[in-house]
């Protein structure tokens, strides 16, 4: 058994324990169990403290760190290496939010420049369209942005936007993901093409989603003001010449890099429709949050290295304790994106069956992933939380200091988020009711992140450290995080499917599959 096997080995050892013991039994039995658990990372206060695991655990699971090489997969990461094997590309996300003067190398290439230098047209554009300096073609300043992309071209700015728009924007962002035609319509209702950019945000320029709403989003300028609307029209992606090519103008179209994964973009040009609507400073702001999570987690000893614990309490439920599932729910109704965002981030991720290097991964993967905000999900899916047969762990996010509206609510909001942690694991024991539809177990484990406010650093550090607690989990995994062969197929498939729905000669299929294609080319 080599050290890696060995370190699995005692996980499962301890959390066999973990399985015989309550959680809240643990704060007596180790009294330094709180300040041992609880951590600041870069304006986030983070409470492990109610995750199964004891102290000993703790020394278990960072053992199991060190043996799977957490440290050294991290300086690889940030020195820029190939860490994404099957692609042949590093993930250097960090590079783009460092601050001026870094020096990150891309496969040994420096990039810290064009970095940079892709800043400054960021900036100088977002200026440009907030003070009217930049108008649509008939010199009407724009007041709207259409921002068309799906995945990471979506999930980041869409969440973002939702945590930090100004109650009132003096710029209307408005999204567009999906194909099917209802979304695109729906965003585009209301705007005046006069006033309204439409931004396309695609890595690869191929995504059959955003090109479909890219074409009818052109379609619906031209038709109101001819083709010199094509100068409403801004582009995103690491593929700038087939934006130019679908007629894009040259000086409005974005470059990113092939080492920047598409769900790690946001700090990229992928975030320019953030950047005008919220203002360049707001950005700024949001990339620093980030940076000073990166340091955080370069420089922090395992032990208080808050992405490298999250992972580790993840994996303990996970692995350990054979927990399929968990849930994140942000006690801010500006953070109800964060579970769709983490779904593409931790699933798409970390949903593997392989390891790097190919072969079968001797453990389960990532689990899935589903929330909603609190208190909104107390009355949906916190029955089974509480009650169910699954243990379901769940990250509590919550913030201080409400960003508007009542202060009243939001003092119940946040007494919400911490009598749901504490109901969770201390539960209603059943002495306390002879009604066993009525008692509860307790004992289900959470992780409460607290944010003083949501302001666009704390914003930025709080993805970024799940960012990298992906990162982690996958090393101790032994997966690639960064490719995604997995949401191949069905692209495929549909490719070939609609040849059919559009009258081309009927595939080889199975009878279920046949019959369903049969069943929609009859409606036709
Ligand atoms: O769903 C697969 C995927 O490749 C994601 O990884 C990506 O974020 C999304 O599609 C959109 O891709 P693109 O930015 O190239 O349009």
């Amino acid at each position: 058994m080599n050290q890696t096997e060995a370190a699995w080995a005692a996980l499962n050892r301890a959390a066999t324990a973990a399985a015989g013991r309550r959680i809240d039994g643990l704060f007596a039995a180790e009294p330094g169990r709180l300040a041992r658990l609880t951590l600041d990372a870069a304006g986030l206060e983070i409470d492990l403290s109610k995750q199964p695991w004891s102290l000993a655990d703790l020394s278990v699971m960072l053992d199991l760190a060190r043996a799977s090489g957490v440290e050294t997969a991290r300086d690889r990461l940030f020195a820029g290496e190939i860490v994404n094997a099957t692609e042949g590309r590093p993930a250097l996300h960090m590079a783009l939010r460092a601050p001026d003067g870094a020096d990150f190398r891309a496969g040994g290439r420096p990039v810290s420049g064009e970095v940079e230098a892709s800043r400054a047209a960021m900036k100088a554009f977002a200026d440009a369209v907030r003070s009217g300096a930049k108008a649509g073609c008939t010199g009407k300043p724009f007041r709207a942005i259409v921002h068309i992309g799906i995945g990471g071209s979506d999930l980041g700015p869409r969440l973002v936007w939702e945590a930090l728009k100004p109650l009132d924007p003096p710029i209307d962002l408005r999204f567009a993901a999906n194909v099917d035609p209802a979304e695109l319509a729906q965003a585009l209702t209301g705007l005046d093409p006069a006033e309204t950019m439409v931004v396309t945000v695609s890595k690869t320029f191929t995504t059959l989603e955003t090109l479909t709403n890219a074409e009818t989003a052109r379609a619906w300028l031209r038709a109101s003001l001819g083709t010199a609307s094509d100068s409403h029209l801004v582009a995103v992606s690491a593929a700038p010449d087939k934006a130019q090519a679908f007629g894009v103008p040259a000086d409005q179209v974005f470059g990113f890099w092939d080492w920047v994964g598409g769900r790690y973009s946001i700090w990229s040009a992928v975030g320019l429709s953030c950047a005008v609507a919220l203002g360049w400073d707001v950005f700024a702001r949001f990339q620093a949050g980030a940076w000073a999570m990166d340091e955080h987690f370069r420089a922090a000893p395992l032990d208080r290295n808050a992405p490298v614990l999250l992972a580790l309490a993840h994996v303990f439920n996970r692995n350990g304790l054979s927990r399929p599932i968990r849930a994140v729910v942000p006690y801010a109704q500006r953070l109800r994106l964060f579970a769709a965002f983490l779904q593409q981030l931790e699933m798409e991720s970390n949903g593997k069956r392989v390891t790097a290097a190919g072969q079968p991964v001797p453990h389960a993967t990532a689990a899935s992933v589903f929330g909603d905000a609190g208190t909104n999900g107390q009355h949906a899916f916190f029955q089974l939380l509480h009650q169910g047969t699954d243990i379901v762990p769940v990250d509590i996010l919550a913030v201080r200091e409400g960003s508007e509206g009542d202060p009243a609510a939001q003092a119940k909001l946040l007494a919400n988020a911490v009598a749901q942690a504490e109901a969770l694991m201390v539960g209603r024991p059943p002495a306390e009711t002879p009604d066993p539809q009525r008692a509860f177990p307790g004992d289900r484990p959470s992780s409460f992140v607290l944010l003083d406010r949501l302001d666009p650093e704390r914003l930025g550090a709080l993805i970024a450290l799940y960012e990298h607690k992906v990162f982690v989990e996958g090393v101790l995994w032994g997966i690639n995080s960064f490719d995604q062969w997995g949401v191949e197929l069905g692209k495929t498939l549909a490719a070939r499917v609609l040849g059919e729905l559009e009258g081309g000669p009927p595939g080889a299929h199975d009878p279920s599959t046949a019959a369903l294609i049969a069943r929609l080319r009859s409606q036709r």
